[in-house]
């Protein structure tokens, strides 16, 4: 690597920094590893807001998942109030993070490329050489999601049905580096 590549510790600084002046207020990022009481409810309220019924994750879904190896959950606070996270954990196969799902209240501002460039950057530095994660191509609002998770790298590996779209990004030095200076940079 013929570059400094940025620490998470960093990035969270740069981020609250960055997401703060985006949505006018202080803003604090956590990162948890597992799934207390508080998270559950904070998560399953931006999923009501943000998802269609069938997508939301029961409290019971949601416990279990955080269950899994590797579980990593970023949680934004605009004041006190919660207003977006991202969580994932290992994917079965090896090497392999599965962002499982990402939301924001507050959208078009940045929130939720920033909170993937976090996530990038932290599996970087914990060892994973790849993302995944299944999503669809336009959701009930008309979000072009595939679209939107192109721009960050993320290429479409399969389509399902039943599953979903299927996709992954290969998280190479250069290609995590370049979301950070894009989305966090000065
Ligand atoms: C998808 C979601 C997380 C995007 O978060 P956001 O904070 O609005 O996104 P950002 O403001 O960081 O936008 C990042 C980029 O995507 C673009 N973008 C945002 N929403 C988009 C959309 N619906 N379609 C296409 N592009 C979009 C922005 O213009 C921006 O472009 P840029 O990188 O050129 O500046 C948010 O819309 C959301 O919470 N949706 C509901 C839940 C959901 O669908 N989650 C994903 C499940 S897989």
């Amino acid at each position: 690597m013929s570059f400094e590549m940025p620490t998470l510790q960093g990035a969270l600084i740069r981020a609250e920094a960055k997401l703060g002046a985006s949505l006018g207020g202080a803003c604090r990022i956590a990162v948890y590893h597992e799934m207390r009481k508080d998270l559950t409810r904070i998560v399953g309220e931006i999923e009501d807001e943000r998802f269609r019924s069938e997508l939301r994750y029961s409290e019971r879904e949601l416990t279990n998942r955080s269950k899994r190896r590797g579980f990593t959950c970023f949680i934004v606070y605009l004041g006190e109030r919660p207003v977006a996270f991202v969580f994932g954990f290992d994917d079965p196969e090896e090497g392999a993070y599965f962002s499982d799902s990402a939301a924001t209240l507050i959208e078009r501002r940045g929130v939720g490329s920033v909170l993937t460039a976090l996530e990038t950057l932290y599996c970087l530095e914990n060892g994973y050489r790849s993302e995944k994660m299944i999503t669809e191509d336009l959701d009930e609002s008309g979000r072009r999601l595939v679209e939107y998770w192109a721009r960050f790298g993320f290429q479409v590996t399969g389509r399902d049905p039943k599953i979903g779209v299927e996709m992954r990004l290969e998280l190479a030095p250069e290609a995590v580096k370049a979301l950070y200076d894009r989305y966090l940079g000065a």
